[in-house]
């Protein structure tokens, strides 16, 4: 029951980071230790809820192809658990700014008259750069980086163009990868770019993969985990397999 008479609570969105328990922020780690109560992404493991055994956990996680909890179902959560609690945490995967519909969060809490404050993580495509030892950007090869993803809302009709920057991180877009190769070689890119795909990054059932446009064409193995496909001349600066010290699988790689 929540009292009429008490303030509502502040909430706090949180950035759990890549997947890692260790990824997470000082502030956000220290944030989690006081929560009474904490709506988790699906992506947010059991060793970073332990941070926060105190308090009521919620899993309000959406898994492309799993049933998934409507958005507005959440935002309305959101707001139903600062009028019950002091200290609420909604933790997001990543960073909470980045393809984690924020916005809508944030707007819902803001119509309520609840106060809130955003705590940044670590996005994804850093993690997945680190993971590989490859940096997004290059001197003399790489000026720009584009994080982008295919995924559209129901009534947003699909982006045919392709972000024009020398490096590209596509999120959500393992199915897609074959249609992305299509349309950069189409865009003019060559075949022979590289490609360095990372599922699980940072997590221990961490596996790359590592191929080029052409083979990119073809599509991507089966993936259980969450997927990023990066791409560019960037890419070729390293030996994936030696700085990742785990097996890489490669796709007929043209180099
Ligand atoms: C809804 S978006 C959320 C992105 C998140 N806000 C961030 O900043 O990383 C989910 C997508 O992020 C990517 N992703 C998240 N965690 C990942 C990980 N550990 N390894 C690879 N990709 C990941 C995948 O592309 C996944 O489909």
């Amino acid at each position: 029951m929540t009292d009429p008479y008490q303030p509502p609570g502040k909430v706090y969105l949180i950035g759990a980071g890549p997947g890692a328990a260790d990824l997470i922020t000082v502030r956000g780690a220290r944030l989690l230790a006081q929560a009474d109560a904490v709506l988790h992404d699906a992506l947010v493991t059991e060793e970073m809820l332990a941070y926060c055994p105190q308090a009521v956990k919620i899993n309000v996680g959406k898994r492309c192809g799993k049933k998934s909890t409507a958005q507005r179902f959440i935002n309305k959560l959101l707001v139903n658990s600062a009028r019950k609690y002091q200290t609420v945490v909604r933790l997001k995967g990543g960073d909470p700014m980045l393809f984690g519909r924020a916005d809508e969060e944030l707007h819902a809490l803001e119509e309520a008259g609840i106060e809130y404050k955003v705590v940044p993580g670590i996005t994804a495509a850093l993690a997945a750069a680190s993971a590989v030892g490859v940096p997004l950007t290059r001197r003399g090869v790489a000026r720009s980086v584009a994080f982008f993803t295919s995924s559209t809302a129901p009534d947003e009709p699909d982006q045919a163009k392709l972000p024009d920057c020398d490096t590209l991180v596509q999120y959500m877009g393992g199915r897609e990868a074959a249609l992305t190769a299509q349309r950069l070689l189409e865009q003019g890119r060559s075949a022979r770019t590289p490609v360095v795909v990372v599922e699980n990054a940072s997590l221990p059932e961490q596996r790359i993969l590592r191929l080029d446009l052409r083979t990119l064409q073809l599509g991507l193995p089966a993936a259980s985990g969450p997927v990023l496909v990066m791409i560019g001349e960037a890419l070729a600066s390293r030996n994936v397999a030696l700085h990742a010290q785990q097996p890489v699988q490669l796709l007929a790689c043209a180099r």
